[in-house]
This record gives structure tokens, sequence and C-alpha cells, in this order.
């Protein structure tokens, strides 16, 4: 009786308390909402009615337009293009909820889905959020340190093969050359063997039309029937192919082979094959099919634009002292180990890594990147206004000019990788290195979907940069290459020439 009496006053007294709580909170939620609701949208740029900053997009080119509007309205803005407000944020004080939000509130799906006809079907922007989630995990597993080590044997074999056929002195493309031994590079890493022999003509050729097919029209018209769409389409069907004989032979020869240990092979394609999602579900051949394109594709442009830029920035010749401290550290490196280059051997190679990484803050191959707002959100802006950003738009981080802010990097026109020197002790293993604070270096994103494809995308171009320094001398002759704006992912325009003069260099103290 008296238990039960205790338990009656115990009720009495918590459940109302409770209800207090909740409601309490309730209101102050709504509250809150209503204050949030009162806040001004961010301001809009002026641009013409209907079409809005088309026009100006056109005239100048997106890096121009945003720039513009930057200086004119600070670092929270608002543009609209046809039927859609984009609104800017810039810089890192006003990103963190850019790049930590929840997906439920800021997300990728709504903005990402004009990639669908080029990564196709069952991957990525075709499937919902927690089957992407999975798949970008095993993209991460296939790229662990572990599996890294491996592949930095594989990479340097690749590239020393692919330089043993330059001639004693010449002048190439460098932009054909880092595109053609890119695909090499990353097909002996992915799928092994198997593809090395078509893999020179055929798959090369149809990744570039996938690559020209995703252009600014496509972001908001990803299916109008343009000749660059069609070759899209074509290219990646006839991939489609070929990927899908290559899963199926290894399959068959998984079965064939097992229980031979000397059979298993250590390439993304068997990770990739070998995954399984948390249900204990196989990956379907479909969906290994669609994350090869999907890693391809994300790995091939973006680092052998990298690649020739970083090239085309220290044979600048006022880069001259750059390049020289880039050749030097590879002396001292031969000194320590002779010509063995690994993975532990590519790690000390702190300022060529620094040499990419101011390379990718001054060319970020994702010049903007975009989330789409399910909710309101509000953000203080760096001059210290209160604005909410309205449900329903697009948010974009632009990061060509993020990365030139000067109050984050003092003359930020200027190629200087000793702005990212970190001492040793303080260097981090997986190459993400230092930025001046969070986000505010983002050429491979950052917080919730940060690139899962950093370490191996700086190991291959060390390993690339570290063999053409070691064993060639060159010079730019053509001038500095222009970006072509005109694709999704920037690179280099036209062709970037270079005189090359065989040499060894010296091992030095
Ligand atoms: C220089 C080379 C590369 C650059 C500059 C780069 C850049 C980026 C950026 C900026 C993002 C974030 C996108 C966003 O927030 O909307 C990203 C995401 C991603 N990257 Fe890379 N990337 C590179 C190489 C690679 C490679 C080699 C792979 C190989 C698999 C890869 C796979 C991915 C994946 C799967 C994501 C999505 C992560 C997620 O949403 O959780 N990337 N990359």
């Amino acid at each position: 009786m008296a238990n039960m009496e205790l338990s009656t006053i115990i009720w009495l007294v918590f459940v109302p308390v409770c209800i207090a709580i909740v409601s309490t909170t309730k209101i102050a939620r709504r509250r809150h909402r209503t204050t949030r609701r009162s806040l001004p949208p961010p301001p809009m740029a002026t641009g013409a009615p209907l079409i809005g900053i088309l026009p100006a997009l056109l005239a100048k080119g997106p890096l121009q337009v945003i720039r513009d509007a930057h200086a004119e309205m600070g670092s929270v803005f608002m543009v609209r293009l046809l039927h859609r407000k984009v609104a800017f944020l810039v810089g890192p004080e006003v990103s963190s909820h850019f790049y930590q939000g929840l997906d439920s509130e800021i997300s990728q799906d709504e903005v990402s889905r004009f990639t669908i006809p080029t990564f196709g079907p069952s991957v990525a922007f075709d499937v919902d959020f927690a089957t992407r989630r999975e798949q970008f995990r095993f993209f991460g597993d296939a790229m662990k340190p572990a599996k890294l080590r491996t592949y930095a044997g594989l990479m340097v074999r690749e590239v020393e093969e692919y330089f043993a056929r330059w001639g004693q002195s010449g002048t190439v493309d460098l932009k054909h050359e880092l595109e053609h031994l890119v695909t090499l590079v990353a097909s002996r890493c992915l799928f092994g063997e198997e593809v090395r022999s078509k893999m020179l003509g055929e798959v090369a050729t149809h990744l570039r039309e996938l690559n020209d097919g995703m252009r600014l029209v496509t972001i908001l018209f990803p299916h109008l029937p343009t000749p660059a769409h069609r070759r899209r389409d074509m290219a990646r069907a006839r991939l489609g192919e070929i990927f899908s004989d290559i899963v199926r032979s290894r399959k068959a020869a998984c079965n064939n082979s097992v229980g031979r240990r000397d059979a298993h092979v250590d390439d993304v394609l068997q990770c990739l094959i070998d995954s399984r999602y948390k249900s204990g579900r196989r990956t379907t051949d479909t969906e290994v099919v669609g994350m090869l394109v999907s890693a391809l594709f994300a790995g091939q442009h973006t680092s052998s634009s990298t690649g020739t830029w970083t090239g085309a920035r220290l044979l600048a010749r006022e880069n001259a002292g750059h390049l020289r401290a880039a050749v030097r550290e590879q002396e001292r490196i031969v000194a320590r180990h002779g010509d063995r280059v690994d993975y532990e051997v590519l790690l000390e190679m702190e300022t060529l890594r620094c040499s990419v990484k101011e390379t990718l803050r001054l060319h970020p191959p994702a010049m903007v990147l975009l989330r789409h707002a399910r909710r309101s959100f509000v953000v203080r802006s760096r001059e210290g206004e209160e604005y909410e950003v309205p449900e329903g738009c697009t948010v974009a981080s632009p990061l060509v000019v993020h990365h030139r802010l000067p109050y984050v990097y003092g003359d930020p026109e200027r190629y200087d990788p000793g702005r990212f020197r970190v001492p040793a002790a303080r260097r981090e293993d997986d190459e993400a290195g230092a930025g001046a604070s969070a986000f505010a270096y983002t050429a491979f994103g950052g917080g919730r979907h940060a690139c899962v494809g950093e370490a191996f995308a700086y190991m291959q171009i060390k390993v690339i940069w570290s063999h053409l320094l070691r064993n060639f001398e060159m010079e730019m002759v053509s001038p500095f290459p222009e970006t072509d704006w005109n694709v999704v992912m920037p690179g280099p325009k036209g062709k970037v020439m270079v005189s090359y003069k065989r040499r060894t260099i010296s091992a030095a103290a």
C-alpha cells in the first residue's frame, strides 16, 4: 500500500513535470523559429528579370561574377539563376552548416541528380542516402592505408614504365600525357590487369567523353539533347558493357580458384565485389560497375588536372625557387633511400605535398560545391549581419573565391607552397595537412562529405612528380594556361607544352 502511494505520488509529480518541460521546450522552439522567421534573407544580387545573373555569367564567367558579388555584398549573398535562388557562403566563418549540417537539413541529393546520367543506375545519386553512404564506405575501405601501401607499388611501376617510353629529349603536351598516365595508374589500382589491355584506347576515350558531357548547362538540364550529352550517354553505355564483362570474368575466375591463396587479387574491384551492406546483402554487378565508373570519374580528371597545374606552377619562370626546392628535396630523399619509392618514402616528400596542396588552393577542380536547404537556417555573416537562408534554395560554397580570401591567405594570388609547411611532428599521415582553420581549405570538401580519395590522389600525383623531378629537366614552352570554365570541373585550357631532357639527379646530403 505504502509502495502504491509512493508510486502514485511519483507519477503525480513526474508526469506534470515532464509535460511542462516538453511544452516549454516546444514553445521555446516555436519562439526560436518565429525569431528566425523574422530575420531577413541574404541580400540578392541584381540581375535581369526572369533569367537573373545568366547574362553576367555568360559575359564575365563564373569566377568574376562571384568575386564581384562578394566584393559588393559581403560573405553571404544570393543570386537568381533562371528558376533557382542560390545562396553563396564565402569564407570559413559562414561555412560550418554547409559542411557539417545533417543531410536531413542541407543535402546533396537535389543538387547532384544531374550526375545520374554520368555515374549510371544503382549508385551515387540514383540511390537513397543510406545506400549511398554505404557505397562510399566501400570506397573508403578500399582506400585505407594498408591498401594504399599496395597501390603505391603499383603506381610506381606504372609511372616508371610510362616515362621509360619518353626519349632522351623532346617536347610534349603535359596535359595530354598526364591524362593518359592517370588513367593507366587508376586502371592498375582499380582493376588490375584485366582492363590494362583495353585501357589505352577505348576506356580513356570514354572517360574523356563523360567529363566533357558534364558542362555548366548539365547542372540545370542534364538531359538536354546536346551533342556532348549524346556522346556522354553513348560513352556511359559502352563503359557499362566493358566493366560488366570484367566483373563477370573476375567473379568466374574467383569461383574457379576457391581456396588457392595465390589467386587472391588486391585491387579496388575485388574490394567492391567482396563488400557487404550492413544488411548482409552483396553488391550487385550493376552496382559494382557503377561504383567503378564513379571512382574513375571522381579521380581521373581531378587528379590529372591537378598534376598538370602542379607542373605549370612549378615550371612557371617566377616559381624557379619553388622548383629548385622540390628538386633538392628529391636529392635528399635519394641520399637517404636510393631509388626506392614506396608508401613510407612518399610520406617524406613534404615540399612536394605542399606544392600540390598550394596548386589545389589556386586551381580546385571542384570550383563550387552545392547543397539544397531542406530547412531554412540562420547564418551570421563575417560582417556581423544575421540572415535566414530560406528553405528550398540552393546553397553554394565557391572554392574559387573561398581559397583566395586575403584575410585567410596573405597575398592570395601568389603561388607559395611554404604557407602549408607543417613541422614534421604535427604532420598527419593521411596527407590532409594543416589549413588556416576549419573549412578555410576545402579542395577535398570537408565535414560530412569529405573526399574519400584524398590520400590516393596525393599519392598518385607525388609518384608522378617525384619521378619527373628526378629524371627530367623540364621547361614550359607555352604560356601559362588559362582555365576552362565551361565544364563543371574546370581544368587547364588548351595544350601545356613542355620540353624535357633526361638527367640523373645527384644524391644530396
Ligand atoms: C585531386 C583529386 C581529387 C579532388 C580535388 C577531389 C575533390 C572532392 C571534393 C571537393 C569532394 C566533396 C564534394 C562535396 O562536398 O560536394 C569529394 C568527394 C568525394 N570524392 Fe573526391 N576528389 C579527388 C579525388 C578522388 C578520388 C581519387 C576518389 C576515388 C574514389 C574520390 C572519391 C570521392 C567520393 C566517393 C566523394 C564523396 C564523399 C561523400 O560524399 O561522402 N575523389 N572529392
